[in-house]
């Protein structure tokens, strides 16, 4: 029997960045089954398509793919009137592309740390500047960004990663009080450590240490992340703004 669950996104127009893979992913699969409509974008077109012919095998709608490095402020802002063209409003952002170049601060080199800034800085700034547009012609919108808490907290071996993140909760602070009149809400979630391949590269000892230091004993999963999107993405999150979400089993409170 059909479910008869109101669907929470239904017909909500989402574009999600870095949907080809880990947390990206899953809010892509969840946001589908929940009704909205998609666009995805990463830089793997073949990734892209795979999740595409997943999203279409659950009976969802057909996602719109669209191959980016969101380093690249031209490409974003065509992905932006593509988006347009095809659905004819935003309702959701999800900035999710991410990357890590770890290093002690006194070696790394300085195209570590611009790679880092430029991809989950600059590339955040970038979406949101791009989609504040329309969201602000329809008087509506939602943005939600993915910090970290390295971005609270900082990391031994991850200044350029911290800063980026750290960056990313200021930037989300100040577009909330900016753009908040229009009706448009951007918060950011704080994953602490969840089981993906940004994550998969870590030593076991490494893990070991990072177990011991979340209070519920084990790594989070890319569902617990998506769960915390589509709640900020859905209307029952529709009076909070300029919010951190940290998600992490207990490891920063
Ligand atoms: N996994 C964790 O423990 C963890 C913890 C805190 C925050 N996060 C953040 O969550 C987000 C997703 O992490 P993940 O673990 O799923 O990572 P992942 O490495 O599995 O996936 C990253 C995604 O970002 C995309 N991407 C990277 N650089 C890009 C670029 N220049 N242009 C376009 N797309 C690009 C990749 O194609 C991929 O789809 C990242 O922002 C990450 O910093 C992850």
């Amino acid at each position: 029997m059909p479910s008869t669950t109101p669907k929470r996104l239904e017909d909500k127009v989402a574009i999600v960045t870095g949907a080809s893979r880990g947390i990206g992913r899953e809010i892509a699969l969840l946001f589908a089954r929940e009704g909205a409509k998609l666009t995805i974008t990463a830089r793997s077109q073949e990734q892209l398509q795979a999740l595409s012919d997943e999203i279409k095998a659950l009976g969802c709608a057909e996602p719109f793919l669209c191959p980016l490095d969101v380093k690249d402020s031209e490409k974003v802002d065509e992905l932006v009137d593509k988006t347009l063209d095809k659905y004819g409003r935003i309702d959701i952002l999800v900035n999710n592309a991410g990357v890590t170049r770890d290093g002690l601060l006194l070696r790394m080199s300085d195209a570590d740390w611009d790679d880092v800034l430029d991809t989950n800085l600059k590339g955040t700034f970038f979406c949101m500047r791009s989609v504040a547009k329309p969201m602000m012609r329809q008087r509506s919108g939602r943005i939600i960004n993915m910090a970290s808490v390295i971005g609270l907290i900082g990391n031994a071996g991850q200044a350029n990663y911290a800063a980026s993140k750290a960056g990313i909760i200021a930037l989300t602070k100040s577009a909330a009080k900016e753009l908040g009149s229009r009706n448009i809400l951007i918060n950011a979630i704080a994953p602490g450590f969840i089981d993906t391949e940004m994550t998969q590269v870590l030593g076991d000892e490494i893990k070991k240490s990072i177990l011991k230091s979340i209070p519920v004993g084990v790594l989070g999963k890319p569902m617990d992340i998506a769960k915390a999107a589509l709640f900020l993405a859905s209307d029952e999150s529709s009076f909070i703004t300029g919010q951190v979400i940290t998600v992490d089993g207990g490891m920063v409170m």
